[in-house]
């Protein structure tokens, strides 16, 4: 995703930090201590600005979810938009956050204090999923979500796509036996790839479908702004789901 660099990113990052964990293995380990909870964590690759993460955990709520992206301009929007949808208040025009009850905490004042129900069931990491991923516990996940990842469609790249068989070994030994992966792609040769991989991997197809906007599965389905701007322009959305047999 193509961001200008925002300014202040690190100090807005900061007031809001309660909301971003940077030790997911630590998250995974003590979600009690996190979330107030111990509900089952699902996980986002590339949760972009977050509207699928926002749209899901409301959806869902009897789960913990970790939006991971890699680059944390993008994370910290992402972060500051599920913050505001859930009332904790908003960027203050001069520089900070203005909780909803009006107090301003400006850029190096620390983090804004939330309580564990303010903060809610979502928490944001930035990194490289690939890389933090493959520290977390065996069957610790109940589901992975990707939505419309990089196709890395240059020939001797595809090594590098998030549903290559690697990437879905490495899924399979952090997801409980049964849980699932939900990918989403415009891309239809991504999509195809993705198929044959799960064919040979631990994985047992469940749904597949080239038109995830005409099918029974739309009533339910949260919309990435990818998607929006994807099948704005007329392309059809692709989706499977895969669930882990190991
Ligand atoms: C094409 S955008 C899609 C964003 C969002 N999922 C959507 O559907 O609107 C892909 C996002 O994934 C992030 N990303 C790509 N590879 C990643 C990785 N290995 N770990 C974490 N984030 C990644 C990118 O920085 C980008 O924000």
């Amino acid at each position: 995703m193509r961001m200008k660099k925002k300014r202040h990113g690190s100090e807005r990052l900061e007031l809001l930090s309660t909301l971003v964990s940077n030790d997911p293995v630590f998250l995974c380990n003590n979600l009690k201590d996190v979330y107030g909870n111990s509900n089952p964590l699902r996980i986002e690759i590339g949760c972009g600005k977050g509207d699928f993460i926002r749209g899901k955990s409301q959806a869902e709520p009897d789960y913990n979810y970790l939006a991971i992206e890699k680059i944390a301009d993008v994370c910290t929007v992402a972060t500051e938009k599920y913050a505001v949808s859930r009332g904790l208040g908003e960027l203050y025009l001069n520089g900070g956050w203005k909780k909803y009850d009006g107090t301003v905490y400006r850029y190096g004042d620390g983090a804004v204090e939330f309580t564990d129900e303010e903060k809610g069931n979502v928490r944001f990491a930035i990194g490289d999923a690939a890389k933090l991923l493959c520290e977390f516990p065996e069957s610790s996940i109940d589901a992975i979500y990707i939505n419309f990842c990089d196709p890395w469609s240059k020939k001797g790249y595809a090594k590098r796509r998030l549903t290559y068989i690697t990437f879905l070994e490495m899924y399979s030994k952090i997801l409980v036996n049964g849980g699932k992966i939900f990918f989403k792609t415009d891309n239809k040769d991504l999509f195809d790839f993705s198929l044959e991989q799960i064919e040979v991997s631990k994985f047992d197809l469940e749904y597949k479908t080239y038109d995830l906007h005409a099918s029974d599965m739309n009533e339910t389905n949260i919309e990435t702004e990818y998607e929006r701007n994807f099948s704005e322009k007329g392309f059809k959305i692709n989706m499977l789901i895969a669930k882990n047999v190991k």
